[in-house]
């Protein structure tokens, strides 16, 4: 599909779905202005898919590893039940005062625990078993987190990873300084081959994985 075209289908669909919340509206709006690099955050598209996946599987505990602005995080916790977790971890403390000012507009807030640092670092100390699992930080260390939070999963969960189609850059030979092209193939090639899971890709914005722990 042509570039146009591809656009169009977007705003179609963007004008046949719910409409994005107001809280969301000013979040993004303000990501916009003030913060670098705000294509990384969901948006309206992603972020209902996200959360029609809790509404569907009714998670109870829930992780997100990068936070950003607390977009998706969001998202995910408009779409769970009322005694859900959802704990989301970001390593870039700059961004803890903007993801509070949206955090505190909400009651959604009671559901979400921020949790400020690496992720590899953060996540072996919080002692849950997670019923969904969204990976959305960065691209060269996404085997990593995979092979950390897989025994934290529990069967029957689901993991979501973003970014699998990297822009389209997965189809290309990238430069060996382009880590996190690489990154994102070898994570590709490690799933694409792991029994231990049912998987899917879906050619949603940059790509979104869904992984079932078996
Ligand atoms: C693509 S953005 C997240 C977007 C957000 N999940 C959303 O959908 O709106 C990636 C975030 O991961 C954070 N990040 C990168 N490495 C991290 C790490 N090791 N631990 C925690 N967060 C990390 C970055 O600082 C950045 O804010």
């Amino acid at each position: 599909m042509s570039l146009d075209r591809n656009e169009s289908i977007e705003e179609y669909i963007l004008s046949h779905i719910d409409e994005e919340s107001d809280l969301l509206k000013q979040l993004n709006r303000d990501a916009h202005v003030n913060l670098l690099k705000p294509r990384m955050l969901s948006g309206h598209l992603q972020g209902k898919m996200l959360q029609m996946f809790c509404r569907m599987m009714q998670p109870k505990y829930i992780l997100e590893i990068g936070t950003y602005t607390a977009y998706a995080t969001l998202c995910l916790a408009e779409g769970a039940t009322d005694d859900a977790e959802i704990h989301t971890v970001e390593v870039n403390d700059e961004l803890e005062d903007f993801i509070m000012k949206y955090l505190h507009q909400t009651k959604l807030k009671d559901k979400i625990h921020l949790h400020i640092g690496d992720a590899m670092e953060i996540i072996p100390q919080i002692d849950r078993i997670f019923d969904l699992v969204f990976i959305d930080a960065n691209k060269r260390h996404y085997i990593e987190y995979y092979n950390l939070i897989f025994d934290k999963v529990r069967s029957g969960g689901l993991i979501i990873a973003d970014n699998t189609l990297w822009d389209g850059h997965v189809l290309e030979k990238p430069k060996p300084s382009d880590k996190q092209t690489i990154g994102i193939q070898l994570f590709n090639d490690m799933i694409a081959k792991d029994d231990r899971v049912e998987k899917v890709i879906l050619p949603v914005r940059d790509g979104l994985t869904l992984i079932w722990k078996k």
